[in-house]
């Protein structure tokens, strides 16, 4: 009845009667509702993870709380993790990955991130989707989308290395527990079938990536009858080296993290002529590593250009602004410092290209971590080295495919790279 909705309802009561027109008004209601949730209906994403082909939504993963006498976030609150169970031949298989979201380094800094995500669990969102190494579609990641995958979150400030026992006392109040949390969620998973793993894969991006350098002999240790176990660390090789004013910010930064938090505890052979932060670069963590572990890290790193090599206060002439968002404005100048930062990057992860089980790809995108998003992990237009994506690097790799130890040529030389531009920069300390 197209003509019925385009008539006033003064017009219908009066063609129709009273009745007649009460039950077009009905159809009318009905017909608007419909509609309405026809739109407005989210489609429901299915958690039956089968595999299919090709694009779909993301599988959305609800938050499990960890409650442990100890284990605590940084306002108090329980740790958690999103856990998406494997089928398939990928039952007994286990891919874990530990959030990142850069660190807090004082009361003042802590106390802002109590109220978000990364500080209490009262503000995690309940569902996350699963993406990228997570992802359940064949089609984004080809080897691993039928384990067991785990999303670890992020909340104690200090990349799950934190130690402090008592509460601290300033203001309301502070719990340093990132040790704890890791110990929590381990038991807990544990007992929930990844004790049994055939193999497992301990991963984490940013924050989370230093996470998984620090924690990835302890986790090999938590698996005493799982035949591999083998770590990948994305966007998480933080560098000690001088700004662009020639001064360590990151060090500096990193020493404060490590007092507030008492992390030197973690690294007991960390040479004692060292500042607490020298302990907690990947550098110095990844020596005493046994298990095979797989960096994957751009020689540009997004996040690294920004707080690492032109933090803001080194730069108060905002000259380096530009180009911290975005690569293609960066003068010839600047271009050369990045290419410094590059030979650093190599230089420090040189040490490890001997070990024959570890695996790399130095990309020469401008971006951050890379194993999070279909566009950056494997999709038709995710950056290659050698033809090979980073998701398939890693498969690779993991699976003794062949020897990875992939460096891109310097930038603009790849031009498969997805480079980030960013609104506007990243404010996170
Ligand atoms: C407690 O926190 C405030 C800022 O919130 C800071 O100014 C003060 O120095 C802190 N106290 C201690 C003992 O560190
Ligand atoms: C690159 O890899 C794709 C498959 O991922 C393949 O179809 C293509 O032929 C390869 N190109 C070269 C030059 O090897």
């Amino acid at each position: 009845m197209p003509g019925l909705l385009s008539t006033s309802p003064a017009l219908l009561w009066r063609r129709l009667g009273h009745r007649s027109a009460a039950f077009a008004l009905a159809l009318l209601a009905a017909a608007l509702l419909f509609t309405f949730f026809r739109y407005a209906a989210v489609p429901s994403a299915s958690p039956s993870p089968f595999p299919t082909y090709g694009h779909r939504l993301p599988t959305l993963v609800d938050l499990t709380l960890v409650y442990g006498r100890d284990a605590l976030c940084l306002d108090g609150t329980p740790p958690g993790y999103h856990f998406l169970p494997g089928f398939g031949d990928g039952s007994h298989s286990w891919l874990l990955h530990l959030e990142g979201g850069s660190w807090c380094r004082n009361f003042k800094s802590c106390a802002r991130r109590k109220k978000t995500n990364l500080g209490s669990s009262a503000h995690m969102d309940t569902r996350v989707k699963f993406v990228g190494i997570l992802s359940d579609d064949e089609s984004q990641n080809p080897d691993f989308y039928n384990w067991n995958k785990v999303k670890i979150r992020y909340c104690d400030g200090a990349s799950f290395s934190g130690h402090v026992q008592d509460q601290v006392k300033n203001g309301t109040g502070f719990f340093f527990r990132g040790q704890r949390i890791w110990e929590a969620v381990m038991a807990d998973l544990l007992s929930k079938g990844l004790s049994r793993a055939k193999q497992a894969f301990l991963t984490g991006c940013s924050a989370g990536g230093l996470s998984t350098y620090i924690h990835c002999d302890d986790f090999r240790a938590l698996l005493p009858k799982t035949p591999t176990v083998k770590c990948l660390a994305d966007g998480g090789f933080f560098l000690d080296v001088e700004d662009i004013a020639g001064r360590r910010y990151m060090r500096a930064f990193y020493n404060d993290v490590a007092r507030l938090q008492d992390v030197r505890k973690k690294f007991p052979n960390c040479s004692p002529d060292m500042e607490p932060g020298q302990c907690f670069f990947p550098r110095e963590v990844a020596k005493s590593i046994t298990t095979p572990m797989f960096i994957l890290n751009p020689a540009y790193d997004v996040w690294q250009v920004e707080h690492v090599l032109s933090p803001e206060g080194s730069d108060p002439q905002n000259l380096w602004r530009n180009c911290r968002m975005d690569i293609t404005k960066c003068s010839s100048k600047q271009l050369e410092i990045l290419q410094g930062f590059r030979k650093a990057l190599l230089d420090a992860i040189n040490e490890f290209k001997n070990r024959r089980d570890w695996g790399m790809f130095i990309d020469s995108c401008f971006i951050h971590c890379q194993s999070m998003k279909a566009i950056t992990w494997h999709s038709p237009s995710t950056a290659r080295i050698n033809n090979k994506t980073a998701a398939e690097a890693v498969g690779d790799w993991f699976f003794d495919r062949r020897e990875v130890k992939e460096i891109d040529c310097e930038y603009p030389c790849n031009p498969t790279c997805y480079n980030t531009v960013l609104d506007e920069p990243y404010k996170e300390d």
